[in-house]
């Protein structure tokens, strides 16, 4: 069956020793009181990445994500960030696509198949986000944007490298705003990736890509969300900076 992840995306927050310090709460607490197989990733800042790693050697349910990564392997492209470098921390995850990016710096489906292409070349495993903003959803067109931003970000893989990745719906909507999607709501966009997905490399493939669920989830609401068939887990934002938040969604998948 396909793997429960709950990733946390600790965006622009956490200066080096602020981050050190929650993410050792954090790993003592998964150790601790995580007990079933699903996995918990933490996505900092480039600046933490390596001292994550180190410290998350021997807590196997404990993986650690970079927030992004440039479309070159390498070259004159100051102040950026290849996904060669990310690998080369022991990082496994990279965020493509968060709305964010695509929003504040212009991040289009067609720069994100590039991103995704260079982050698998160097195995790193993309958690690929799309959805929807309010007007796109008020008018409609929410099944179109998803399906197009698949199409364009991410369908021109092989099935070999498109079963590395995570997909993350994330409605533009739902983010920072402490408005959630209603369970019902998320579950019928993500039953609709995961028929996409069998559409394109069948239903084998798409029973086994694991879909995250992020917008304003919390420890009240996911137990909820995650219940539903088509979740198979979160991508946290604010709820991620607070371990015992955090480790309480990870937990909501304990057997
Ligand atoms: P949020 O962010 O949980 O703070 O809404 C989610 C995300 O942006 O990944």
């Amino acid at each position: 069956m396909r793997k429960k992840i709950v990733a946390g995306n600790w965006k622009m927050n956490l200066d080096y020793n602020e981050g050190l310090s929650l993410f050792s709460e954090m790993i003592n607490m998964i150790r601790d009181e995580v007990t079933g197989k699903q996995e918990a990733v933490v996505c900092s800042p480039f600046i933490h990445l390596h001292s994550l790693v180190q410290l998350s050697k021997g807590y196997d349910k404990v993986s650690v994500g970079a927030q992004n990564a440039y479309q070159a392997e390498s070259g004159a492209y100051t102040g950026e960030i290849s996904a060669k470098m990310i690998k080369s921390v022991g990082a496994e995850y990279v965020i493509l696509g968060h709305s964010e990016r695509r929003q504040y710096f212009g991040e289009t489906n067609d720069l994100l198949a590039k991103k995704t292409d260079v982050a698998l070349k160097n195995d790193l495993k993309p958690i690929f986000c799309i959805g929807e903003t309010l007007q796109e959803r008020e008018a409609n067109q929410h099944f179109g944007i998803i399906k197009s931003q698949l199409q364009e970000g991410v369908f021109h893989l092989e099935e070999d490298q498109f079963v590395k990745l995570v997909i993350a719906y994330e409605p533009v909507w739902a983010i920072g705003t402490g408005v959630t999607a209603s369970s019902d709501q998320a579950q019928e966009i993500h039953a609709f990736i995961r028929i996409e997905i069998a559409a394109k490399y069948g239903q084998e493939v798409a029973n086994n890509t694991t879909i995250l669920y992020g917008g304003s989830c919390n420890p009240k609401n996911a137990p909820e969300l995650f219940a539903q068939p088509d979740i198979d887990g979160g991508l946290i934002g604010g709820a991620s900076l607070k371990s015992r938040d955090f480790v309480d969604i990870v937990k909501v998948f304990n057997q």
